[in-house]
C-alpha cells in the first residue's frame, strides 16, 4: 500500500539524506520513476500537480501509484504537488492518496497559517502526511507562475512559527532554487535551511531541484533538507529523447518505439538523483 511521508522522512533528516519526490506526468514517468528505486531499493514520492491531475485523471492516478507499490513493495507515497485549496487536498485524499502538500505561500502569513492547519488536522485524522510551504519559490510549473523579481525568500523565524502553529510535516521554504531549469546556477542560502531546520524537528523540502549542482545538492541536504523535488530534469531527458527518435526516422509511428527510448533516458536520471540524495538502500 502507498505510505505516508512519515514512513520514512523522520530517517531521512535523522540519518541527513533526502528522499525524493519525483513528478509523475504520465504511465512512462511512473515506471522510470518505480524502476529505478526498485534498482537502487530506494523509498520515494510521486509528486502529481494539479495540471497532471487533470491530465491523467485522479483514477489513473491512484490506480498507477498503487500498482507501482504493489509491484516494487517499496516505500512510496502518493502526493499532491502544490495543492491549492482545501477541496482539492480532501478530493485526493479520499481517492487514495497518501500525502498532500498545501501551497498557501502566495497569502499573507496568518492565512496561510490557518489554510494549512486546517489541511494537517483533517489529513492527520486519516494518517496522512502534509507538507507546507513559506516564501514565494520563483519559476514555472504547469499553471503556477512566479516572476524572479517576485519571489521572496522564507524569513527564517517565520517559517519556525509556521511550524510550531501548523504541524506539518515536511516544510519547504524558499531559499533561492526556482522551478525549471536555470540560466545561471542558483544562489541558495544555506544558512536559511540550517537555521530553520536546527529549530523544526521535520525535514526542509527543496522545491525546483532539477539543475541544481550536484555539490550545491549535497551541502544542502548536510544543512537539514530531507525531501527534493524534481520534475524539469525527467521532462526534458524524455523529450529530447523523443525528439532524437522522430528525427532520426520519419517512419516512426508505434508510440513504444519513442515512450520506451524516453522511460529509458528517466530511469537513468532517477537513478542518478537516488543516488545524489543518499536514499539508495533505505527502504
Ligand atoms: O514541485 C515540484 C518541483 O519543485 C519541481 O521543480 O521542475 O525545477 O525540478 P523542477
Ligand atoms: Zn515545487
Amino acid at each position: 500500500p502507498l505510505v505516508s511521508m512519515n514512513e520514512f522522512l523522520p530517517k531521512a533528516k535523522e540519518k541527513k539524506f533526502a528522499v525524493g519526490q519525483f513528478n509523475m506526468n504520465n504511465l512512462e514517468f511512473a515506471q522510470a520513476i518505480v524502476e529505478a528505486a526498485m534498482e537502487l531499493n530506494s523509498p520515494f514520492i510521486y509528486g502529481v500537480s494539479e495540471g497532471a491531475l487533470k491530465y491523467m485523471g485522479i483514477e489513473f492516478t491512484v490506480a498507477i501509484a498503487e500498482a507501482a507499490a504493489k509491484k516494487s513493495g517499496l516505500p512510496i507515497a502518493l502526493h499532491l504537488d502544490h495543492g491549492s485549496s482545501f477541496e482539492v487536498a480532501m478530493a485526493c485524499i479520499r481517492a487514495g492518496f497518501s500525502s498532500v502538500m498545501f501551497d498557501g505561500s502566495h497569502y499573507p502569513l496568518e492565512e496561510n497559517i490557518r489554510l494549512t492547519r486546517e489541511i494537517v488536522k483533517a489529513a492527520h485524522a486519516m494518517g496522512v502526511s502534509v507538507e507546507g510551504e513559506l516564501g514565494t519559490i520563483g519559476g514555472v510549473e504547469d499553471d503556477l507562475s512566479v516572476d524572479e523579481a517576485d519571489a521572496t525568500l522564507a524569513k527564517p523565524e517565520e517559517a519556525i512559527r509556521f511550524y510550531e502553529e501548523t504541524g506539518v510535516d515536511a516544510l519547504a521554504i524558499a531559499v533561492g532554487t526556482a522551478h525549471g531549469m536555470y540560466s545561471g546556477e542558483p544562489n541558495i542560502r544555506f544558512d536559511i535551511i540550517e537555521e530553520v531546520a536546527s529549530k523544526v524537528p521535520v525535514p526542509i523540502v527543496l522545491h525546483g531541484g532539477s539543475g541544481v549542482p550536484d555539490e550545491a545538492i549535497r551541502k544542502a541536504i548536510q544543512c537539514g533538507v530531507g525531501k527534493i523535488n524534481v520534475n524539469t530534469e525527467n521532462q526534458v531527458a524524455a523529450t529530447q529523447t523523443i525528439r532524437e527518435v522522430l528525427s532520426k526516422d520519419e517512419k516512426v509511428i508505434d508510440p513504444r518505439k519513442y515512450l520506451g527510448p524516453a522511460r529509458d533516458a528517466m530511469i537513468e536520471v532517477v537513478k542518478a538523483k537516488i543516488k545524489l540524495f543518499g536514499s539508495e538502500n533505505q527502504a
